[in-house]
């Protein structure tokens, strides 16, 4: 497995990490772990504060297609789907790829972008719903942190088992105390954030063979 940045051409986020470290309450965290409409599309204090489609993630998936040299025909599962943006993006490159998406939000699935909505499965993480190594690539970006830890490591060993080649996960983490403070201070939604170190740990522990990068607001 390798840490690598395949998200390095996402365009840089807005984020002010001391005023919401400040700011944020408990019933805040409880309204976007609901992950329904305040988190995608209500104010920046329960989530994205508006998720629209604006093609930033096309050149993610173009780093995708060619860092695993995807076939056109390649079977891409994301795992935390949201609302389908880098489903629709990959098939953009590889318009006759298979690509699925699973995420817990009905919401996410209601508002997908274009039709991507029926390509998106309710469920969660830790119980995919897929045969054994039905995809050639399974991303999941930042969101199986969003489960306890002893179902965050499910989900790391289903996403191991439905892939047949490549996996790439990304998840809350810190290398410095300063780091782990900001990311204390950002987190809503999180239930499993560890250092990289400790990722790397239960990484080995679970049997996760894949690739990993960090977010680290
Ligand atoms: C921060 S968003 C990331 C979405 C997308 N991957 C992206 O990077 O834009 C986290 C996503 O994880 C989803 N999610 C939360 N818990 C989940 C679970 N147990 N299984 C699958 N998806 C989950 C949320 O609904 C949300 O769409």
């Amino acid at each position: 497995m390798a840490e690598i940045n395949l998200l390095d051409r996402l365009p840089p986020a807005n984020r002010n990490v001391a005023q919401r470290g400040a700011e944020k309450t408990a019933a805040d965290r409880a309204i976007a772990r609901r992950f329904d409409r305040e988190f995608f599309d209500g104010e920046r204090r329960y989530g994205y504060g508006g998720y629209r489609y604006d093609g930033r993630w096309l050149p993610v998936a173009r780093r995708f297609v060619e860092h695993y040299r995807l076939p056109p025909d390649a079977h891409i599962l994301d795992v935390g789907a949201a609302k389908g943006f880098l489903m629709y993006d990959f098939l953009q490159f590889l318009p006759d790829a298979t690509v699925r998406g699973l995420d817990v939000s009905a919401y996410a699935k209601e508002h997908a972008h274009a039709h991507m909505g029926p390509l998106i499965d309710l469920g969660s993480a830790d119980e995919l719903p897929y045969p054994d190594n039905s995809f050639d690539l399974v991303v999941s970006i930042n969101s199986i942190h969003n489960l306890p830890l002893a179902r965050c490591k499910a989900a790391l060993r289903e996403i191991e088992r439905v892939s047949r080649a490549h996996k790439f996960v990304t998840v809350d983490a810190w290398r410095t105390e300063s780091e782990h403070q900001r990311l204390l201070d950002w987190i809503l939604t999180a239930e499993t954030y560890l250092s990289v170190e400790d990722w790397h740990r239960l990484f080995a522990e679970v049997g996760y063979t894949g690739d990993c990068w960090w977010f680290i607001p």
